[in-house]
């Protein structure tokens, strides 16, 4: 947070994936709306979720991030919001459980409505369109008219991030989110015959809820088992929408993002002089980085330094996205080049964007094991520089689509077409997810061994 930055700085840096607007009076009457909107979160929550991240790159907690890969307009429904948030608090009880160590949940919601695209055209069957950036920019239909950028879908953006985010606190706090509930969902997927090999861990979690009730401890004793403390995060690449959602803290006098707890910037976006770390740099929220292949160690150190020149735990986590097989190839540089500098981060793999590959089928996919197999690198190549692995950052859904392959309950090559839904990247599915997170536990068990070992 540097003294002097202003939240349209980024207007004068050389900026990539972003749309061109026809109209831009039209852009600015739009802007001029969401800048008297109300924030969708409060400074005081982002430095709440920084002060936790801080435990994350310190080994005391780990770090669960995961959702849609886009949020779309016509997907959105109470039920979707519910069933993910479900298989998040699912997850974040397994992982609980490997770790010993408090987990902090923050989904890929309410704000994630931009994407970057590795093309800016596509061609169907001879003919050339924009491609669909985002929900917030243009049209996911393959016609010209739905692929112009419109600046009035910021504004529904808005509405939807305002709703979901509402939604989620209610479940937070309302009862839903409740410890034993949560714990009973688990026994019912380890109680199918495909996840019977999870049972065990499952029962002993069980187990554990069991004597804590029997010795008092319940949801109506202790708060902390009926509520869950739970946030947002997106790219932060529509810089119009993020501008216009920047706000001064009236606690601290310095500027945060509005528009979610925590803010990443894309492997796409992330040149050093360029738009998105411009204004990044500038507001106080927690903020991701991409790390993929062609991140340099020299870009790596002057972003550290851009990103978090107070050195800050908790401000900066890197989200390492390789592609299995290639973790070993990348992420030991880029963990002593952190060391070297001295640099607080949290460490987290995203093991879906290096894994997406297409089927025989034409479609867009991840096969399960590709996503296991870079998780396993990723604990390996910590283990073996001492450094701490922080988190999963996954895109998944509560729904039964069938967009990745592979899992318990396999999904095929033929069965893409079934239920693929994504606006975007193939997600996990409920069942590969827990399954994902009963894998990770496992991972984190030994972290747990290595950390005692080494009395942290
Ligand atoms: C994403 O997280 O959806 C994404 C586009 O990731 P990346 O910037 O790592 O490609
Ligand atoms: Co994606």
């Amino acid at each position: 947070m540097s003294k002097g930055w202003k939240k349209s700085d980024w207007r004068v840096k050389p900026r990539v994936q972003m749309p061109d607007y026809p109209d831009l009076s039209a852009v600015q009457a739009v802007e001029a709306q969401l800048a008297k909107m109300p924030p969708l979160v409060f400074a005081g929550e982002t430095r709440k979720l920084k002060r936790t991240l801080g435990e994350v790159a310190e080994g005391r907690a780990f770090l669960l991030q995961g959702g849609d890969c886009a949020e779309s307009f016509s997907e959105f429904s109470a039920d979707n919001i519910r069933d993910t948030f479900k298989v998040i608090l699912q997850m974040a009880i397994v992982l609980t459980w490997g770790a010993k160590l408090p987990v902090v949940k923050i989904g890929r919601v309410a704000g994630q409505f931009a994407k970057p695209r590795s093309a800016p055209m596509e061609t169907i069957g001879g003919i050339e369109l924009p491609s669909y950036r985002g929900d917030i920019i243009n049209g996911f239909d393959f016609t010209a008219d739905a692929r112009v950028p419109d600046p009035a879908r910021m504004l529904q953006a808005y509405t939807q991030a305002a709703a979901s985010l509402n939604l989620l606190r209610a479940f937070s706090t309302g009862g839903f989110a409740d410890m034993h509930r949560v714990q009973s969902w688990i026994s019912g997927f380890t109680d199918e015959d495909e996840a019977k090999k999870y049972r065990e861990v499952a029962t002993r979690i069980q187990d554990a809820m069991d004597f804590m009730a029997a010795a008092g401890v319940t949801s109506d004793t202790v708060h902390a088992m009926a509520t869950v403390d739970f946030y947002t995060s997106h790219e932060a690449l529509l810089l119009e929408y993020e501008e216009a959602l920047c706000r001064i803290d009236s606690t601290t006098g310095l500027p945060v993002a509005g528009s979610g707890h925590m803010i990443w910037i894309g492997d796409r976006t992330r040149q050093p002089d360029g738009a998105h770390v411009e204004f990044a740099r500038g507001v106080q929220n927690p903020v991701g980085l991409k790390c993929g292949p062609s991140m340099t160690t020299d870009d790596l150190k002057i972003l550290l330094n851009k990103l978090n020149p107070d050195n800050e735990a908790g401000r900066l986590t890197l989200i390492a996205r390789f592609g299995a097989g290639k973790v070993g190839d990348h992420l030991p540089r880029l963990i002593r080049t952190v060391e070297e500098e001295g640099a607080k981060v949290v460490w987290t793999c995203d093991p879906m964007h290096g894994n997406t590959i297409k089927a025989a089928s034409g479609y867009k996919t991840r096969p399960f094991e590709s996503v296991l197999r870079e998780v396993h690198e990723f604990f390996a190549v910590h283990k073996a520089e001492g450094t701490i692995p922080g988190g999963v950052h996954f895109e998944m859904t509560g729904k039964d689509v069938t967009e990745c392959t592979g899992g318990v309950r396999a999904v095929t090559d033929e069965d893409l077409s079934d239920r693929y839904h994504t606006a975007c990247d193939p997600r996990l599915n409920a069942s590969q997810s827990l399954e994902l997170a009963f894998l990770v536990a496992e991972e984190l068990q030994g972290r747990r061994a290595m950390q005692k070992a080494a009395g942290m």
